[in-house]
């Protein structure tokens, strides 16, 4: 504790994501995370695999290796740049756990009793869930605040992880009286696609655990699956509204502007102002054949990738070092305010 701890954070400003090494990629993960993670990298950005969000619904220990590589895979494909971004899995950085700890004695019951994502994933059978998956944003909470991220972009579906993660962050500085300690951290919500909907269900997220793969594009299809997949997508029969405003009743079609213009970096009226009074037998095609032109480059790169395990985990192993030598003065800081012994 200290008379002269600034008020507000001064750290400088630091980017941080991750995705859970859990299943296969889809368009959602790419437009609302990997896509805006490639834009946004500097000198300054963390991006890791949750290998440990992954564990906490059961994942088959003969794959969890090759989902982790897959989705650095995917970062490395999709254009994220280990010379400027630091890539690493969550596990080989044991700060990850220790701050985690500390941050389940500073949450509160309460906060995570209205974590909604937790009511979705554990459904009707709360009381054999795993721990793990009920105290899953208290470790979100310590991945983002152990490297003192203040931007973190995601989409919608983890606004409330961050908000928790902006209260535990509040709560540590006035529990241990270190204002800025941890910064007060900003989710970067933003663009086109921040929530990509089903292609089945506009009413639904697109979303790994769908148990119908015409429901999500997956970064590994190949161009007719992609072209197939958005055929069959389901919309309504009017034609593309002229005006943004007539989508707003219509889920689907809304669904299919907003991924044109996330690929084609383009607004959602920029799109309806192209497309707008045409049916969806222009729009169908000319989307599927844009997603295969932007994706097709990145699946290739991924399955090459995939295919030498050495040079993903080369990439790996360097970003954990660099995590690591970030990471542990803030645990030893954490550890020291907390009052726990330092031998
Ligand atoms: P995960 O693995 O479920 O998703 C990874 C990223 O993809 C985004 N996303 C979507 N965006 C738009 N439309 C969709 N349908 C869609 N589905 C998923 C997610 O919002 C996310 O940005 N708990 C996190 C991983 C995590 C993390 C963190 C993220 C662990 N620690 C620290 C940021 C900071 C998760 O399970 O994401």
């Amino acid at each position: 504790m200290t008379d002269q701890a600034p008020a507000a954070y001064a750290g400088p400003k630091r980017i941080l994501s991750g995705i859970q090494a859990s299943g296969s990629l889809h368009l959602g993960n790419y437009l609302g995370a990997l896509k805006r993670f490639v834009a946004v990298q500097n000198a300054d950005t963390f991006v890791f695999v949750a290998d440990l969000h992954a564990i906490t619904v059961w994942q088959d220990p003969a794959q969890l290796a090759a989902q982790t590589r897959e989705i650095a895979a995917a970062y490395l494909a999709s254009g994220l740049d280990p010379k400027l971004a630091t890539i690493f899995p969550q596990s080989a950085v044991p700060q990850h756990t220790e701050l985690a700890w500390i941050f389940n004695c500073v949450a509160r019951l309460g906060w995570l009793d209205r974590m909604t994502q937790f009511k979705e994933k554990s459904g009707k059978h709360k009381e054999r869930s795993s721990v793990g998956l009920y105290t899953y944003p208290v470790l979100q909470a310590a991945d983002i605040l152990l490297y003192k991220a203040t931007h973190v972009p995601v989409g919608e579906d983890q606004k409330q992880h961050l908000e928790l993660t902006r209260d535990i962050a509040q709560k540590f500085n006035n529990d241990f009286n270190v204002p800025g300690f941890f910064p007060i951290t900003e989710p970067v919500i933003e663009g086109p696609a921040t929530r990509v909907m089903s292609l089945r269900d506009g009413a639904a997220k697109m979303s790994k655990s769908d148990p119908s793969d015409q429901s999500r594009i997956n970064l590994l299809d190949d161009a007719d699956a992609i072209a197939s997949k958005i055929r069959k997508a389901r919309t309504d029969p009017e034609p593309l509204p002229e005006t943004l405003d007539g989508l707003a009743e219509r889920p689907e079609a809304g669904n299919l502007v907003g991924v044109y213009a996330a690929l084609a970096d383009l607004t959602k009226a920029e799109v309806i102002a192209q497309f707008g009074g045409k049916g969806f037998g222009v729009f169908k095609p000319a989307l599927a054949d844009l997603a295969v032109q932007r994706l097709a480059p990145i699946t290739a790169e991924m399955r090459r990738l995939m295919a030498d395990p050495a040079e993903i985990d080369g990439v790996l192993k360097a970003g954990a070092e660099k995590a690591r030598d970030i990471a542990a003065p803030v645990v030893a800081e954490t550890r020291k305010l907390v009052g726990l012994l330092q031998l």
